[in-house]
């Protein structure tokens, strides 16, 4: 299967791509092909909601996500969004990586991808997660993608917080589960 991990941090080495790793290395023992894309690093423009794409056609946006990122979610069975927790939500370029589904929503909702989450975050409350849980729900149940699961990090603040958090197994655990 191939899969496409998209990380969303300023922090190359930081507390979600350790996640992604993690993942990754339990994806790739399972003999997945695994591909990494970095939204921070690439010239992805907001949706502007003109409707010229009429949600199944050419983006007005000529950036990286219409040249490069759309054909990869294209390709894959299985996206994974990874990211750390900004104000209780995504953070807004992994956001407008989904707000840019628009221009292919129809197509994409009859692909039924695998999707899975991994993220983290300071805290290590009952509420952090709520939002950023209950939107990638949502998210899977729009798109109609196929939920395989979800690492939650609380208490992953830091890299060296998040070495020792069990956040690490779990995203290992759950590359090998795909
Ligand atoms: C703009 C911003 C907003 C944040 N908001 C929250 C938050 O709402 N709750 C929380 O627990 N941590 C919050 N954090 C902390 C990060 O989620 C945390 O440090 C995480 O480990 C960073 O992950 P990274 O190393 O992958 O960048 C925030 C950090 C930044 C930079």
């Amino acid at each position: 299967m191939k899969i496409l991990v998209l990380k969303s941090s300023g922090n190359k080495r930081g507390s979600s791509n350790m996640l992604a790793d993690a993942f990754i290395r339990g994806a790739k023992e399972n003999g997945h092909e695994v591909t990494e894309f970095d939204v921070i690093r690439a010239d992805i423009r907001p949706c502007i909601g003109c409707n010229h794409c009429g949600m199944n056609g050419p983006c007005v946006q000529k950036d990286d996500y219409e040249k490069k990122l759309k054909g990869m979610i294209k390709e894959a069975d299985m996206l994974v969004f990874v990211m750390p927790v900004y104000y209780y939500n995504w953070p807004a370029q992994l956001k407008t990586v989904i707000d840019r589904f628009y221009s292919f929503t129809l197509e994409l909702t009859y692909m039924h991808k695998k999707a899975a989450l991994l993220t983290v975050a300071w805290d290590d409350t009952d509420t952090v997660f709520s939002v950023v849980e209950d939107y990638y729900h949502r998210i899977c149940e729009y798109m109609q993608f196929v939920d395989c699961g979800m690492v939650l990090g609380g208490g992953c603040g830091t890299p060296a917080m998040t070495k020792r958090n069990k956040a690490i197994n779990e995203a290992y655990e759950l590359g090998k589960s795909i």
